[in-house]
């Protein structure tokens, strides 16, 4: 396990090209799977996470071919919707620490023809994350899940129910579970529909859609139609929105600095914690918007400036899910109490991140509260100190502890930092070459 140190910067300066969106790797991923033409896949992520996903789908019967000078690029055959099908030796597919993988690759299974038995296991991690909140609305759609102990993994997933459409309302505000849904809604005998209780990331829908599928919107309704097949286009993965958030942050906090980051995704799904940071007054300029391949960018530009109070919406939390923890150090740098609640599904991420983040900023000399549902954070508008932390093998509080790193007084040490490879490989170089010191 490794340790890093990284000591406090006066500015970052410098352009990065983020790591291709994790989430929508996963997708294209999946699709390409259950598409049947050779499908190119340009600046897929390279973290470990979206690597068991490429490791998932060959042992499903993808052929992926790599290109040895571009670990982004690759080429995937699939073997079409219908004809998944279970590893020939018998193996379970290992989800390793991919929560996004275990529960989007469920509902695909979940929609097969008849008869075929799969099971997903995962890490140590990903063995104590909730999985009922998939395996229970597929069952009601007429899938067949089993889960070893009721609500972990590993999971039995034996398609052909038949599944045979309806509609769902999601008790809990999850892109992964609708996308669950989504996905095996492809191979129901009827038209499957799902209400969702925020605004979610939308890219599974997005892909379906450009992958020829037919799905309506009806405000917080998607609806999506079966169908024999479908087959994704090439598709160029844009950058990681939550890759980021945390050079942001740095950015905003950070005198003198400025930053560019070009092609960003920025959708109303992903772009939650940007619409905070403007609210209190940051400068983050998003121009040349556009689409690519069915997703909304634009490119960012970001100043240092002094932050002002923001009140979050619970309504809004999904939509900045994965940047909370970088939202609680900006919450640091204004002064009086930054509240987050409605936030209980961080419990149920990679670590406890209410209270691994707790932990994690009180070494470092920030206040943090932990709540049922959230968190409180008492800003100062000083450095914080510093010090060590531990990243609890959660790749987001490796990154948040780099970026106190940057914007503390005596830097701060990051114990088990190599977990910042599942989203972010290189991370740490990243913000060696951004720093001013
Ligand atoms: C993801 C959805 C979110 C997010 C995760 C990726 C996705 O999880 O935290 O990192 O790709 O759909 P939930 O759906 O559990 O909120």
């Amino acid at each position: 396990m490794s340790t890093v140190h990284v000591a406090p910067a006066t500015a970052i300066l410098g352009e990065v090209h983020l790591p291709g969106d994790k989430s929508v790797s996963h997708r294209a991923l999946l699709l390409a799977l259950a598409s049947t033409r050779r499908v190119e896949l340009r600046n897929l992520a390279t973290g470990d996470d979206v690597a068991a996903t490429l490791d998932a789908i060959v042992q499903l019967g993808a052929t992926v071919e790599r290109d040895a000078d571009d670990p982004s690029h690759v080429f995937v055959t699939g073997v079409g919707l219908r004809n998944i099908q279970p590893p020939a030796d018998g193996a379970p597919i290992d989800c390793r620490n991919a929560g996004t993988l275990a529960r989007l690759l469920a509902g695909l299974l979940a929609g097969l023809p008849s008869g075929r038995t799969f099971e997903l296991t995962g890490d140590e991690s990903l063995s104590r994350r909730p999985m009922a909140r998939i395996a229970d609305p597929l069952n009601e759609l007429g899938a067949k899940i089993e889960l070893a102990t009721g609500d972990t993994l590993p999971m039995r997933v034996t398609s052909g129910g038949p599944l045979h459409g309806g509609t769902i309302e999601l008790n809990v505000a999850s892109a992964q579970v609708q996308s669950a849904i989504l996905l095996a809604g492809l191979g129901a005998e009827a038209r499957t529909s799902v209400v969702e209780p925020a605004v979610l990331r939308d890219h599974t829908e997005r892909m379906l859609r450009r992958a020829g599928a037919t799905i309506v919107r009806d405000g917080r309704t998607v609806s999506i139609a079966p169908i024999e097949s479908i087959e994704l286009p090439d598709t160029t993965i844009p950058a990681d929105p939550s890759a980021a958030a945390p050079l942001i942050a740095a950015a905003t906090v950070l005198h003198g600095s400025l930053l560019r980051l070009p092609g960003v995704i920025d959708s109303e799904g992903r772009s939650g914690f940007v619409d905070v940071l403007e609210q209190m007054g940051a400068h983050v300029m998003a121009s040349g918007r556009r689409e690519v391949d069915g997703e909304p960018i634009a490119d960012l530009e970001i100043h240092h400036s002094t932050m002002k109070k923001a009140f979050i919406e619970t309504s809004d939390v999904a939509r900045m899910i994965d940047e909370l923890p970088i939202l609680a150090l900006i919450g640091h740098f204004r002064k009086g109490e930054f509240v987050i609640r409605g936030a209980e599904e961080l419990r149920a991420k990679e670590s406890d991140r209410i209270e691994d983040l707790a932990q994690a900023l009180k070494r470092v000399g920030i206040s943090c509260q932990p709540l049922k549902d959230g968190f409180i954070i008492r800003g100062s508008t000083v450095r914080p100190d510093g010090g060590t932390m531990d990243a609890a093998g959660d790749h987001r509080l490796a990154m948040l502890g780099g970026i106190i790193g940057l914007v503390s007084r005596h830097g701060v040490t990051i114990e088990n930092a190599d977990c910042v490879d599942v989203s972010f490989p290189g991370f740490f170089d990243v913000l060696d070459a951004l720093a001013q010191r």
